[in-house]
């Protein structure tokens, strides 16, 4: 089949372990004991990628994200066996994006290096912060000089696309020490920055620690004012701001995560993994033992459907998805996709939001105004069927 023929999807690969845990994080992984479980989450990943294959014989694979968790505990050679696995079992877009998300506290110039020779095109590297006393709140591992220096072996690399995660609104972080941070990551010349407000999850220690007022979040006052502060600085040095908490100089939009806002199809591999395949959205149960018992022994992952879509739905959800990008919706061609005008189907609902200044209709495009993004859901919730 001519490969304009196939589906095209992403892939995103599940590493569900981490060093430790850190106070804020809610993301399913677990603390790494040993080494093994390493290789044997290999063998058993690899493995499912022949079982997604067999399931998904026409699929053309445009992005590789191997998130986590930590996936740069992996080795090189391990992540070797991943990535060959999809080359060899799909068909793989001439210039995919491969993407790893890393821990500063897991690189070294010799781990970089092999990280590029497994095929890694794309770091996305977990700074957080370039102060010492949020990385301290935020129980981070490694030091601000560490992602420094990591960044520095980057740099020294022949890898030419890399990403700086932060996150902003730790509890007792200043205005002018979060513009701080920014500004070192602009100074560290990244293809991409990301901006993440911190999330306070429940079932964390963070979580923990606020709700038994041992530790303040900030105002929203703050956080709002941290927000424009952030869209100004990063457009005044050169990023485009094409996602309501990400950044990139021009051309370095993270191609995996479009899928993701565009709604369309991915395949996940690992537990823990969510794959969205002929409108249903299904997860890799988040079970470490069951997933590797179960691979090993030739059957299937256990999964769990979360959601089996109507056209509507996914109409709702790729409205939702879609306006959070700066661009947001062209109206002529997702009614051409879905043969809905959504002026008609939600004008009644999202009139108050127009009225407020939260969303605007420019040049055939619906999208969320500087104020629409830190109100967000405010408006998104007025799509949901
Ligand atoms: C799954 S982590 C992968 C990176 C790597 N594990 C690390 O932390 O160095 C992806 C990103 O999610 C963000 N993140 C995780 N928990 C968050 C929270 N509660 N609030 C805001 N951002 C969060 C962090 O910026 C983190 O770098
Ligand atoms: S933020 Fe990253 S390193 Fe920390 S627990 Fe979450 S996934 Fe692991």
């Amino acid at each position: 089949m001519a490969s304009k023929d196939k589906r095209k999807m992403g892939m995103y690969i599940h590493v569900p372990f981490c060093i430790k845990k850190c106070g804020y994080c809610d993301f399913f992984s677990v603390p790494i004991v040993s080494s093994d479980m390493l290789e044997r989450y290999t063998a058993c990943a690899v493995a499912e990628i022949k079982q997604q294959r067999a399931e998904l014989p026409d699929v053309e694979i445009a992005t590789i994200y191997i998130g986590g968790g930590t996936p740069s505990l992996l080795t090189g050679s391990q992540l070797e066996q991943i990535i060959q696995s999809v080359q060899q079992e799909f068909m793989v877009k001439g210039d995919v994006e491969i993407t790893i998300e890393a821990n500063p506290a897991t690189l070294d110039k010799t781990k970089i290096l092999d990280i590029i020779n497994a095929g890694v095109n794309r770091i996305s590297l977990g700074v957080q912060s370039f102060s010492d006393d949020d990385l301290k709140v935020l129980t981070r591992i490694h030091s601000a000089r560490k992602a420094l220096d990591v960044i520095e072996f980057m740099h020294a690399s022949r890898l030419k696309n890399f990403n700086i995660d932060l996150i902003y609104g730790v509890p007792g972080q200043s205005i002018d020490r979060w513009m701080e941070s920014l500004k070192t990551a602009v100074e560290c010349k990244p293809e991409h920055i990301s901006t993440y407000l911190l999330q306070l999850e429940d079932n964390t220690p963070m979580g923990t620690s606020v709700a038994s007022g041992k530790v303040f979040l900030l105002n929203e006052d703050t956080e709002y004012l941290m927000y424009n502060r952030t869209i100004d600085f990063l457009r005044e040095n050169g990023f485009e701001h094409y996602e309501i908490s990400n950044f990139c100089r021009p051309g370095f939009a993270c191609r995996h995560n479009l899928i993701y806002w565009q709604a369309e199809e991915y395949i996940g591999i690992g537990p823990g993994a969510v794959s969205f395949v002929n409108r249903c959205r299904f997860v890799n149960e988040p079970l470490i033992k069951e997933y590797l018992v179960s691979i090993e022994a030739g059957r299937e992952r256990p999964i769990k459907v979360l959601e089996k879509m109507s056209r509507a739905d996914l109409a709702s959800d790729a409205i939702i998805l879609g306006l959070r990008l700066c661009q947001g919706i062209d109206l002529e061609h997702f009614k051409n996709r879905f043969n809905i005008d959504i002026i008609k189907q939600y004008g009644r609902n999202i009139a108050p939001c127009l009225e407020r200044g939260l969303l605007e209709c420019e040049n055939g495009h619906l999208k969320l105004t500087k104020e629409g993004y830190f109100l967000s859901n405010e408006v998104l919730c007025r799509f949901i069927t």
